[in-house]
């Protein structure tokens, strides 16, 4: 659902909303680059007319978000849902103190959509990925999620999957070997000294904080690229700076739809992992190969799985 559309890509995989949502990923639109340049050159970008979206994508959503927000208005429809607490704001916020544009709620909407869109998907995989080349973790997870639905008439509650920690350890460490968004980025408010090491970050400079590198530094994951959900358990990550762990960024700007994400993610894998044993294709990659052009991080070859319904 979004804006309170129903959507439904499953039933209807050419909906337009994948379509547009496949595009601003795809390599024909140069995201990636359009990012770069914008964020580091921002005055030449201006200049030669580049935009961070595609005309027809911004065309297509702000069409949508103004079409939802007009029949909302005139058919006095709430649903309680993101589009009604931005209308709220907006109707509730004078012109001086910095009212809501319909650009504004437009942009918020689109940041949702794609904030949401390959992320958690892309966790998914990848968490399949891992389950394939290690099979025996994929058993283990399997009985856990089996025993703990089986206290719980079988059905996939909350507080079910509040339970799933070895779930929760898979997930986090694929997230640890996969950050889909493999870096944060920050503006310096003002000059900052970093006292170790006697540095200072100027005004307004645009500091990468490279959360897959961080990922993978063996100072604090020794044998970065082994799967090893254990790294996650309390007691490892207690012993472990909290800085060391990004995949959804830190403080007031980090991901705002984190326990949705990783809510849709899980329910995903309690469902296939209960109807489906995974197994490696010929055709699945060894190891993964990422996509230098792509973001979020994407294997440059599709990621063939085999499935054996159970
Ligand atoms: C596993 C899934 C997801 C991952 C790994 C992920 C990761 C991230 C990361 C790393 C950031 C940047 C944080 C920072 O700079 O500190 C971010 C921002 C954001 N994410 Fe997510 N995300 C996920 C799912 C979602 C979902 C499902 C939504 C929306 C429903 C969402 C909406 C957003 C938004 C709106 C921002 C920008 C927040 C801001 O600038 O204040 N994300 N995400």
């Amino acid at each position: 659902m979004l804006v309170g559309l129903s959507i439904n890509a499953i039933d209807n995989p050419d909906t337009e909303f994948r379509r547009v949502g496949g595009k601003l990923f795809n390599k024909e639109t140069k995201f990636i680059l359009r990012i770069a340049l914008l964020s580091n050159f921002k005055w030449i970008a201006r200049k030669l007319g580049l935009k961070l979206i595609p005309s027809d994508i911004t065309k297509f959503f702000m069409g949508v978000v103004k079409d939802t927000v007009n029949y909302r208005l005139e058919n006095n429809i709430q649903r309680n849902d993101v589009l009604d607490t931005l209308m709220k704001i907006r109707d509730e916020t004078q012109e001086n103190e910095g009212k809501l544009t319909i650009g504004e709620i437009g942009a918020q909407c689109f940041v949702f959509f794609i904030g949401g869109f390959e992320t958690s998907s892309s966790t998914g995989t990848f968490v399949l990925y891992n389950l394939v080349k290690y099979p025996e973790v994929q058993e283990k997870l399997r009985n856990e999620i089996r025993t703990i639905l089986a206290r719980h008439d079988n059905k996939i509650t909350y507080e079910a999957m509040q339970e799933m920690k070895y779930l929760q350890m898979v997930v986090d460490e694929t997230l640890r070997m996969y950050p889909p968004v493999f870096q944060a980025l920050r503006q310096a408010a003002r000059d900052y000294k970093v006292e170790k090491d006697n540095f200072i970050i100027p005004k307004d400079i645009l500091v990468s904080i490279p959360i897959y590198a961080i990922h993978h530094d063996p100072e604090y994951y020794p044998e970065p690229d082994k799967f090893d959900p254990d790294r996650f358990n309390d007691e490892n990550k207690a012993q472990r700076h909290p800085m060391a762990f990004l995949p959804f960024g830190h403080g007031p700007r980090n991901c705002i739809g984190f326990r949705f994400g990783l809510m849709q993610t899980k329910i995903a894998l309690i469902q296939l992992l209960l109807n489906f044993r995974v197994y490696a294709s010929e055709k699945t990659p060894d190891p993964i190969k990422f996509d230098p052009d792509a973001t979020p991080l994407t294997s440059i070859t599709d990621m063939w799985l085999k499935f054996e319904k159970l």
